[in-house]
C-alpha cells in the first residue's frame, strides 16, 4: 500500500520525463550493453509489442500459481481504477512494460513516468523503485525463486529460441547472478547481457523489502520456505 501524493507525482513525473532524456533530449539507454537483444527483438518499433505479450502473459501466470496468486490479491482485486493505495493490474503491466524495456536494452529508463490510461488519477503516473514497489507484500525467499522459475518460463516460450538463448547466454561472460535460487544456476554464473543476473539479484532487495518482514500466505509455509 503506497500513499501517493498527486501534486509531488506531478512534479516528479516532469523532472522524470525530463531526465529520460539526455541534453539533446535523445531518450537515455538505461543498458547500453543489451542493446543487442533489442535490436534482436525488433528495435524501437518491434520490440515493445514483444515485450508487452512477454508481461501479458508473465502476469497471468503469476496470478495463476497458487504459490505466487495469494501475494496479488490486493491487485487482482482492485476494481477501482485507482493506483493510490495498490496497484490496478493496468498500472502493474504499465511499470512492469518500463522496466522490462529498460532491462531489455530499449531506449527507456526504470524508474520513470507512465500513462495508465484506464486509472482515474492523475497522469502520468510515476513507477516506484523495487524497495518501495514491495514494502508491503512481505515477500519470502522461495515466492521470490518461484516467481524467477515462472518468469523464465514464460520468456522462454515467448520469445524466439535464439532470441532466449542469447538472453541467457555465457558466453564471454561479465555479468555475475550473486542470488540463490530455484532455477538451477549456479550462483557465480557470468552472463553475456545484464538482464538476467539484476532480476535475480534483486532477490535480497525484494525480499527485505517489506519491514515487518516475510509473510507466509497459504501454500507457503515458514517451515519449508528458505528465506
Ligand atoms: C525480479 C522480480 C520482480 C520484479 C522485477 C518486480 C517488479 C515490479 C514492478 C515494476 C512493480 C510495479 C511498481 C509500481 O507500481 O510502481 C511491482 C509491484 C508489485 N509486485 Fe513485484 N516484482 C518482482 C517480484 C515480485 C514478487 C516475487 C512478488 C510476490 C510474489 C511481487 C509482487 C508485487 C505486488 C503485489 C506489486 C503491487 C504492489 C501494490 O501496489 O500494492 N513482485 N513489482
Amino acid at each position: 500500500m503506497k500513499i501517493r501524493y498527486i501534486t509531488a507525482l506531478a512534479t516528479l513525473a516532469v523532472l522524470a520525463l525530463a531526465a529520460c532524456h539526455d541534453s539533446d533530449n535523445t531518450p537515455t539507454v538505461q543498458y547500453p550493453e543489451n542493446a543487442a537483444i533489442w535490436t534482436a527483438l525488433g528495435g524501437d518499433a518491434g520490440a515493445p509489442v514483444g515485450v508487452k505479450t512477454i508481461i501479458g502473459d508473465a502476469v497471468t501466470g503469476l496470478v495463476s500459481d497458487p504459490v505466487t496468486a495469494p501475494y496479488f490479491a490486493a491487485v487482482t482485486s482492485n476494481t477501482s481504477n485507482s493506483s493510490m493505495a495498490h496497484d490496478t493490474v493496468a498500472r502493474l503491466e504499465a511499470c512492469l512494460n518500463l522496466q522490462f524495456d529498460a532491462l531489455l536494452g530499449g531506449p527507456y529508463t526504470y524508474p520513470g513516468p507512465v500513462t495508465v490510461s484506464s486509472d482515474v488519477d492523475s497522469q502520468p503516473e510515476m513507477c516506484q523503485d523495487m524497495t518501495e514497489a514491495h514494502n508491503d507484500v512481505g515477500v519470502p525467499g522461495c515466492v521470490f525463486d518461484e516467481f524467477m522459475v515462472d518468469l523464465v518460463a514464460t520468456l522462454q516460450k515467448d520469445l524466439p529460441a535464439a532470441d532466449f538463448a542469447a538472453l541467457t547466454s555465457t558466453t564471454n561472460g561479465t555479468y555475475e547472478l550473486t542470488a540463490p535460487n530455484a532455477a538451477g544456476i549456479p550462483v557465480g554464473t557470468k552472463f553475456q547481457y545484464s538482464t538476467v543476473p539484476i532480476l535475480f539479484n534483486l532477490r535480497g532487495t525484494i525480499t527485505s523489502a517489506t519491514p515487518s518482514g516475510p509473510v507466509y500466505l497459504p501454500p507457503t509455509v515458514a517451515a519449508s520456505c528458505a528465506s
